[in-house]
């Protein structure tokens, strides 16, 4: 895991010294207010040190200000490399911006906090191979209650990913698309109040995607949970997102913001045909592409 305060390139001592002690909190921490978004990215700037020898860092993250409401899932897109995972892993707190702020609900993110109540899933689903699936969803409720309850809730979270049945089973026994059922309800075990969403269908075939994802947007709709959703397939990101942010070429910045009409029917399938959907299609495309040809080339100009 992350240093939660990294001696960066651009962070000054004092600065650094602030954070540990606290007092930046002082200066830092207000009461949220209902209109506040939940996540907030202000004028956010980060490089990191290309290589361990040293060398001058590389800027990844470049002034971005984003703000996510409560209830909203808001897609990101961008190409590859250019910074959506460490945009991602600031939000966490696994990595504290060189430059700017990240807020919380109000409170500035400064290392990892459990108290945020974060859920976090990648394309890897990081199940542990010695646990049973139940007792892998259970694992981290084993923390706060005792085991028969954790095995009792665990239960029902593999029940509401459609993973009944398979409570027994070792990761060796599952396919890919149970593995991450199987970790999204382990995510969902915390209860968290934001989901950090990094590619998490990524790497499924396409239909077992498209049922995951049917089953993912009915257990948002009844949680709504605020949700940063990290995607490199444009249709996923149509059909699920209520905004779709496109990130250009590394250093990244936000290039375009895209609002969708969120009373638009949600069926996974019947949507994917709809005029709409193409023309949204044909103009994140648009926005992505000279992005996409940039980051082949190993980023944009820094
Ligand atoms: N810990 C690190 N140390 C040094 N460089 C890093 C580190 N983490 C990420 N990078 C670099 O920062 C850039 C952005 O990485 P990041 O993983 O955020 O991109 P991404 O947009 O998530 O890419 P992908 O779509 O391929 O997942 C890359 O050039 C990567 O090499
Ligand atoms: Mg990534």
């Amino acid at each position: 895991m992350a240093n939660p305060v990294p001696a960066t390139a651009h962070a000054s001592r004092d600065e650094i010294e602030k954070r540990m002690s606290g007092k930046d909190d002082q200066r830092g921490q207000r009461a949220a207010s209902p209109a506040d978004p939940v996540i907030s990215i202000e004028n956010v700037t980060h490089s990191f040190v290309a290589n361990k020898r040293g060398g001058d860092p590389v800027k990844v993250v470049d002034d971005v200000s984003l703000g996510i409401q409560e209830g909203e899932l808001v897609a990101v897109i961008g190409p590859s490399g250019c910074g959506k995972s460490t945009l991602l892993n600031m939000i966490a707190g696994l990595i504290t911006p060189d430059v700017g702020t990240v807020r919380v609900r109000g409170q500035i993110v400064d290392g990892i906090d459990k108290r945020r109540k974060i859920g976090y899933m990648f394309a890897r689903d990081g199940l542990l191979p010695w646990r049973t699936t139940l007792r892998n969803v259970a694992f981290g409720l084993e923390l706060t209650m005792g085991q028969k309850a954790a095995a009792a809730r665990a239960k029902e979270l593999l029940e509401e990913v459609g993973l009944s049945g398979f409570e027994d089973a070792y990761r060796s026994q599952l396919s890919q698309g149970m593995r991450q059922r199987a970790a999204l309800a382990r995510t969902l075990s915390i209860e968290p109040t934001v989901l950090l969403l990094d590619e998490p269908f990524g790497a499924l075939d396409a239909q077992t995607k498209v049922l995951i994802e049917e089953r993912f947007m009915a257990i948002r709709e009844r949680l709504g949970i605020t949700t940063v959703f990290v995607t490199h397939d444009l249709m996923e990101a149509i059909l699920l997102a209520d905004r779709i942010v496109v990130m250009s070429a590394r250093p990244t910045r936000v290039k375009a913001v895209v609002p969708l009409n969120r009373s638009r029917a949600r069926s996974a399938t019947a949507s994917r045909f709809d005029e709409e959907t193409g023309e949204l299609y044909e103009r994140l495309w648009e926005e992505l592409r000279p992005e996409a040809v940039l980051g082949e080339m190993g980023g944009g100009v820094q």
